[in-house]
């Protein structure tokens, strides 16, 4: 890891970024807002079981963030740009730490097993890409609606619902969330680790809380395009 000691803050920055620990410590912090993000999109969908009108009233409120003091959609465009700034890093940074792990790889891990780190960089690897397919394929379907075969812009209930009841649609969302669930419990594992918090002691917790929160979230969002699947909503 090469750290170069400077006074100056930006360089600083820059001299911790280009170690492992720099590029892992911005993947932790820009993985917990989108972990946020996502917590709280699952939380909103269940917004469905409690019918059109309180889905629809949720969504419209989403676009009205930030009024009155912004004018109407800047507050969610605002929202967008922190979105999109920490996906591109979150994606940046590992690109890089890929990289550089393959460029030092004679080197040995000297506490961790190889055989588990390598599973788990593989799978974070190809979940992580298929993330990134996946929310293009969503957001043309919920958002622009060009994927969609029957978009109403002002109606998402009606948008989830009639592209859930086409049954492969669902197994798309259905296989997609399953991969989610995979990165986000390897994501928050490792995240507290790469923030410094590893201790033998509170490792079973940090077990727990990382299958919690990713089953948590994946139950949730697996629940819509099941209900909509069982006519348990329609
Ligand atoms: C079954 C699961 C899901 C359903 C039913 C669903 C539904 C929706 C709907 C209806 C919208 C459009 C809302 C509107 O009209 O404004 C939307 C937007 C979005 N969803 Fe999902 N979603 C799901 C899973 C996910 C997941 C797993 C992610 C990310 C990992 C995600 C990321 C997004 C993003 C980034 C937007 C755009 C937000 C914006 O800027 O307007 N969604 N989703």
């Amino acid at each position: 890891m090469e750290m170069v000691a400077t006074s100056r803050p930006a360089n600083w920055f820059l001299a911790f970024y280009r170690s492992a620990l720099g590029k892992k410590t911005v993947m932790a912090l820009t993985g917990i807002v989108l972990f946020g993000f996502v917590f709280m999109h699952m939380a909103g969908n269940l917004k469905i079981f409690m019918g059109a009108e309180a889905f629809n009233h949720y969504a419209e409120f989403l676009r009205a963030a930030g009024e009155p003091i912004l004018p109407h959609g800047v507050g969610l465009w605002m929202f967008r740009l922190v979105l999109l700034t920490c996906v591109a890093l979150h994606i940046t940074a590992a690109t890089q730490l890929t990289l550089q792990n393959r460029r030092a790889r004679p080197i040995a891990y000297k506490c961790l097993d190889p055989v588990q780190l390598g599973y788990a960089e593989r799978t974070m690897r190809w979940s992580g890409y298929l993330m990134g397919i996946y929310i293009i394929y969503h957001l043309l379907h919920f958002t622009v609606g060009t994927a969609h075969r029957d978009f109403i812009a002002v109606n998402p209930y009606h948008n989830v619902i009639s592209a859930f009841q086409f049954w492969p649609v669902a197994a798309v969302y259905i296989v997609a969330n399953l991969l989610l669930g995979m990165h986000l419990y390897h994501g928050l594992w490792s995240l507290f680790q790469t923030l410094g918090c590893n201790h033998p002691r509170y490792n079973p917790w940090r077990r727990v809380f990382a299958v919690t929160f990713s089953i948590v979230v994946t139950a949730g969002f697996l629940s819509v395009p099941i209900a909509v699947l069982s006519g348990l909503v329609s």
